[in-house]
């Protein structure tokens, strides 16, 4: 089975490709949009680097062709310059829809986040909304999945984990009290590869969280604790680092922007969690941190 893959060079992308190649029988077009994010791709006979620019729909099309699948990750929760929600959320979904409707994979499969909505007050969320609402209407069978923040390797949220951990003292926006989902970027992968799988017709939405509810300022705790450390949490008042986030951001063109603050300040609460469902057994975030930490060792 040929599975294209964009954003392949992402961190849910590199993951999901050592899911992939270690199944069976998949083999991966992994869709990249420059040579140095080809670097960073596994050296495998069952990954096919594409250098593509998103733009393209032709090439695209050429390297969807002859796939069963193709799981959308390119998008970005910072802008920056180049890679606004616009270009990087809303015009590379439309540029999969297109060149699925032109090339015909079985599926599209779209990573999203709990909470978007094509008509959220929230540039990014209304952005990734706008995303599903692209793969929902393309008439290609879809799975949406919509996802909290990601533990893992190379992923944003394992990072500033790591860095709030490490500090003597560190100072959260509003303390670190807002509730968070973390979840397992293996358990994401997996859930993937069931959408993959899947034979339903039509459109599926699934939201899938992690295992435990947990304050952020706890979950930093709990991760030094882990290494002996006990940072001393300080508050960050959310109107102080929005107010200075959206001084930084609009002289940037990109960055941590109050859009930003807003989504990582955001409940991350579910009515249904679709472990279930998709047949998921989540891995408990006791184990998700000892995988963090190990790869933190690594490098
Ligand atoms: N990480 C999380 O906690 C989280 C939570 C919820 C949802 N998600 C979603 O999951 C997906 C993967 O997230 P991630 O954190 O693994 O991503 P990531 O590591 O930050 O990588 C972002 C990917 O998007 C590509 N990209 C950025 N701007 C682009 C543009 N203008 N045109 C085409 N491609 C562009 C990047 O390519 P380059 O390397 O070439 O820039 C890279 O492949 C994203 O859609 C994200 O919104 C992530």
């Amino acid at each position: 089975m040929t599975i294209a893959v964009t954003g392949a060079n992402s961190s849910v992308g590199l993951n999901l490709l050592s899911h992939l190649t270690n199944s069976e029988d998949s083999v991966v077009n992994a869709i990249v949009r420059s040579d140095h994010a080809a670097e960073s791709l596994p050296s495998s006979p069952a990954v096919t680097p594409k250098i593509i620019p998103y733009e393209n729909v032709e090439q695209l099309t050429r390297a969807i062709e002859g796939a069963s699948c193709v799981v959308h990750l390119a998008g970005v929760l910072i802008e920056s310059k180049m890679s606004t929600y616009k270009k990087a959320n809303v015009d590379t979904a439309a540029a999969v829809v297109e060149a699925a409707r032109r090339s015909g994979p079985e599926r599209i499969v779209l990573v999203s986040v709990i909470g978007a909505d094509p008509d959220s007050p929230n540039r990014y969320l209304r952005s990734k909304g706008d995303a599903e609402r692209l793969v929902t209407g393309s008439g290609v069978p879809s799975t949406i999945i919509r996802t909290p923040i990601l533990l893992g390797r190379n992923t944003a949220g394992a990072a500033g984990l790591m860095r709030a951990a490490t500090q003597e003292k560190v100072r959260l926006l509003g303390g670190g009290r807002y509730k968070m989902r973390p979840l397992d970027l293996d358990d994401l992968s997996r859930a993937i590869l069931a959408a993959i799988k899947t034979r339903r017709e039509g459109v599926s939405i699934y939201e899938l969280v992690g295992p435990e509810i947990i304050r952020y300022r706890e979950l930093v705790t709990r991760i030094a604790n882990m290494v002996g450390r006990t940072p001393s949490i300080g508050t960050m008042p959310v109107w102080i680092a929005k107010a200075g986030a959206a001084i930084r951001s609009r002289a940037k063109g990109g960055g941590v922007s109050p859009t930003v603050i807003d989504v990582i300040i955001a409940n991350e609460t579910v009515e249904i969690n679709a472990d279930v469902e998709l047949g998921i057994e989540l891995t408990p975030l006791s184990i998700t941190l000892e995988k963090i930490l190990s790869e933190f060792d690594e490098a």
